[in-house]
């Protein structure tokens, strides 16, 4: 029996996976080959999915991208056995889209079947959550505290701190919630964590319960993950029946379990205090802070939020300790980055590494350039509110303090990239749009600045008063920065003064533009 692994990612369903799944069975069926699917998750190389692998005696052999049309001459090929064809990649591990990764947090991903609780033991899972047990609340704490990490959702804020606060906070329930409304431009590394490797995340939160003193998680996830809910649910079951979650976690007679809800497709119920909101029903506006959701969060009570990735990397900490993990990166930024490249990119997809390379390397090493093929013209870190980069940056280590001083900001590890067809003002625009779209309307910069934004904008398109119109947006902008309550309208700023400072020639009326 030849095991036959295609991807169960949405990335390789959108690219056919479940039809030419059948074919590999109906194929093999008539030719009277013996095989068994194995529904894998990606191994994040987008460009070759639906990537086929194949399990040989010399290890695990990638076709990709294949298509349906391909599935007959892969059989003429010999493929079962690891035959020459001519989307033979070779063994996964050594593409150096992979080769070049650290992959700490998505070490399993496409390696394992997702949901199969044997596949996540064989290949280290459930070793951090039982160090955990062993070690106790303090200790966990400490471990986290000391590999470095920081949260992966945008902010940056330091997760041993956010769980040493909420761990010393007396209360009578406390709360783990999971940020996996994933709104970014660009990102998909929390889908992959839900549709990829989903016992991952429900190990970081059972650690995180047991060092806080919490017994109750939710996972808040947008909508348009349904492949991932899925997967998730169905995790969570087979977790519950094996004992790693429940009354009495792994015998150790801590209590925890998780539930996952789905969000109504909001960009600002990512934000804290707005998710706390509408996890208990109600519209998602952003609460004022303080008080901090770690001392008065859900339901009023204490509690941890964390980004799915920050989660998802406890239990590589617990399992290694935390200088394995702070030994990678630089500078303050501790450990890995599932970096996401996206937009105009050749090599789309997830790459892990440490902190640290340049911004060039990822977009022209790594990524290779633009899919068009023409020259990179911006790059927006970050999501919708990051700031743009042009070429003139890409010297700029990847690294949350190198970022920031560049007015920038890595987020939650989205990289879009844009050729020189681009027009830098359409994309002002449209971030002052997207923000007044999005806007909750709890505060005046954000509400109506972003309206007032697009109207200035479109003046300045029209070439009305252009001078006097980019004095008074630049005005704007400085009131929606430091006037703003939460960071969506204190960040949609970043994005229209990266491109008014990087890119001035598109700020010339359009019309006079055509003068030229
Ligand atoms: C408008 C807005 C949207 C946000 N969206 C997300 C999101 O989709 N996922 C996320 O993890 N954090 C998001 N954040 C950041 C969260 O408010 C919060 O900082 C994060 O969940 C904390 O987790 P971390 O410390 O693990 O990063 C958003 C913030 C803002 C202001
Ligand atoms: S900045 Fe915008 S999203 Fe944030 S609280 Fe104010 S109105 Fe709401």
């Amino acid at each position: 029996m030849t095991r036959v692994f295609v991807p169960r990612d949405v990335v390789a369903l959108a690219l056919g996976a479940d039809k030419i799944a059948a074919a590999i069975v109906a194929t093999a069926k008539a030719r009277g080959a013996d095989v068994s699917i194995v529904r894998n998750g990606s191994r994040g190389m987008f460009f070759l999915e639906p990537l086929i692998e194949v399990e040989t005696p010399a290890g695990r052999i990638a076709y990709g991208p294949v298509t349906l049309k391909d599935v007959a001459a892969l059989f003429d090929a010999g493929f079962l056995d690891g035959g020459t064809h001519a989307l033979r990649i070779g063994k996964p591990e050594d593409h150096p889209f992979l080769k070049r990764q650290t992959r700490l947090t998505f070490a399993r991903s496409g390696i394992t079947d997702p949901v199969s609780l044997e596949d996540y033991a064989a290949h280290e899972g459930w070793l951090g959550l039982k160090r955990a047990i062993e070690i106790g609340s303090a200790a966990i704490v400490d471990e986290i505290t000391k590999s470095g990490l920081r949260g992966r959702g945008g902010a940056g804020f330091p997760t041993g701190v956010k769980w040493k606060t909420v761990a010393d906070t007396k209360a009578d329930r406390k709360y783990v919630v999971c940020n996996c409304d994933e709104g970014d431009s660009g990102t998909f590394a929390d889908r992959m964590v839900l549709e990829d490797d989903p016992y991952m995340l429900i190990e970081g939160m059972t650690i995180c319960g047991l060092a806080v003193g919490a017994t109750k998680g939710y996972v808040y996830c947008r909508s348009e993950y349904p492949h991932g809910i899925k997967a998730f649910n169905e995790a969570l079951q087979r977790a519950r029946a094996a004992g790693y979650l429940g009354k009495d976690v792994l015998g150790s007679g801590h209590a925890f379990d998780i539930e996952l809800r789905v969000g109504a497709g909001a960009y600002v119920c990512g934000e804290e205090t707005a998710l706390l909101e509408s996890l208990e029903g109600r519209r998602g506006m952003v609460r004022a802070k303080p008080p901090l959701p770690a001392i008065n969060g859900l339901f009023q009570k204490p509690t941890v939020i964390n980004n799915v990735l920050s989660l998802a990397t406890a239990p590589f900490i617990l399992a290694h300790g935390a200088k394995a993990y702070a030994d990678f990166g630089m500078g303050r930024s501790r450990g890995t980055m599932p970096l996401q490249l996206a937009g105009n990119i050749r090599y789309g997809g997830l790459f892990e590494t440490a902190f640290g390379l340049t911004l060039g390397e990822i977009v022209e090493d790594i990524g290779g350039g633009t899919a068009s093929g023409r020259p990179v013209r911006a790059v927006q870190c970050g999501g919708p509110l990051g700031a743009y980069f042009p070429p003139a940056l890409f010297d700029t280590p990847f690294d949350y303090e190198a970022f920031a001083a560049k007015d920038g900001l890595i987020g939650h590890g989205g990289i879009v990239v844009f050729d020189d067809t681009v027009d830098m003002l359409t994309m002002a625009r449209f971030a002052m749009e997207f923000c007044a779209i999005e806007s909750c309307g709890k505060c005046t910069p954000c509400r109506i600045g972003s309206t007032r934004g697009q109207e200035v904008i479109d003046k300045i398109l029209a070439g009305i008063h252009v001078e006097a119109n980019l004095r008074l947006l630049e005005d704007l902008c400085q009131t929606m920065k430091f006037g703003s309550l939460c960071a969506l309208g204190g960040f949609a700023p970043y994005p229209v003064l990266s491109a008014m400072r990087h890119y001035p020639e598109d700020f010339k009326p359009h019309a006079a533009i055509a003068a030229e």
